[in-house]
């Protein structure tokens, strides 16, 4: 019997799916600290979490049995893969599930900046009447900045495309023909695609490269009506400089779903006129936390089962 224990709240589907294989063994066990996940995972040949188990060196080590981790989501900040290679334990992620609903999740935020849709619905909840005060622009004919050209930034590239945007975009690892068919321009400076965009939008992983890329000297070279939206990853971005950039009004706003500790420790932007938060909301739809939960079930028995490995990231498929 393949037992597979899941440690985060998964979609229904995926549980269901779980519990209909004759070979398969699924327990939950949902918000356990570090030592009560030691105490349990020995026995397990998988597990499945979303973002909130952090699967630490620690755990690890403690692993008995485990075999595979199926990551329902993209982000694998929260698992140690280094250790797990290390301890011949595949770990996957579902690359594919979320990037509509993240993509979408941009466009909207995009738009809320652009009307500033949140103020005026806070203004108008505080029993004011004020039209003046928000005055938006539009987004046809604006240039939005992609740095990250992977699915889910090409999944924006369309959308915006549709919007009648013109689409800039920066990656010095994908390959660029799938972006220049929709209509993107290549660059190959990021410095000169942040001096040129109306919209900055990333979408790109934490890597050596990326922590701290939109910083004060990038953001030096955006134009002032410049909007930032960050629906990646909290620590691509210097929090500091964007709070300063942003009391100092050197860019319009920015639209930020995802931040460098979560919850965010410091509460500042919340605080910032020009500046609308999320808590990471970018996967959080019913489509997407059901076809991430069936991938990494799906994933993961298969691994288990040695059929097949797919979405490894420490082992070649
Ligand atoms: C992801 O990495 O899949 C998304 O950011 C959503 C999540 O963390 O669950």
């Amino acid at each position: 019997m393949i037992k597979v224990l899941v440690t985060d709240k998964l979609a229904q589907e995926g549980l269901d799916l779980l519990a209909g294989m004759d070979d398969v063994k699924v327990t939950v066990k949902t918000g356990l600290s570090e030592d009560e996940l030691i105490a349990v995972i020995a026995e397990h040949d998988g597990l499945i979490i979303r973002s909130d188990t952090k699967v630490t060196g620690k755990v690890l080590e403690n692993s008995g049995n485990l075999k595979a981790i199926a990551r329902a989501g993209v982000g694998i900040d929260n698992v140690d893969v280094q250790t797990a290679t290390r301890k011949n334990i595949i770990v996957m992620n579902t690359p594919g599930g979320n990037t509509i609903s993240a993509a979408e999740h941009t466009i909207a935020l995009m738009m809320a900046l652009s009307r500033h849709i949140v103020q005026g619905c806070n203004s108008l909840k505080a029993g004011k009447w004020d039209r003046k005060l928000f005055m938006g622009t539009q987004l046809r004919g604006k240039t939005l900045g992609l740095v990250g050209l992977g699915r889910i930034g090409l999944a924006v590239a369309s959308r915006a495309i549709g919007l009648e945007m013109k689409v800039i975009g920066y990656d010095p690892i994908a390959s660029p023909e799938p972006a220049e068919k929709l209509g993107v321009k290549i660059y190959s400076n990021v410095d000169k695609l942040f001096a040129d965009c109306d919209y900055l939008s990333l979408h790109v992983p934490v890597t050596d490269q990326t922590r701290g890329m939109v910083n004060a000297r990038r953001i030096a070279l955006m134009k002032p009506t410049a909007r930032i939206v960050n629906v990646a990853r909290g620590p691509i971005i210097n929090e500091q400089d964007l709070y300063q950039a942003l009391r100092n009004k050197k860019i319009a706003g920015a639209a930020l779903d995802v931040f460098a500790q979560e919850p965010p420790e410091n509460r500042g932007f919340e605080q910032l006129d020009n500046c609308i938060v999320t808590p990471h909301l970018g996967a959080s739809t019913e489509e997407a936390q059901i076809e991430v939960a069936v991938e990494a079930a799906e994933q993961l028995v298969d691994a288990l089962r040695g059929t097949e490995i797919r979405n490894a990231l420490n082992v070649p498929r």
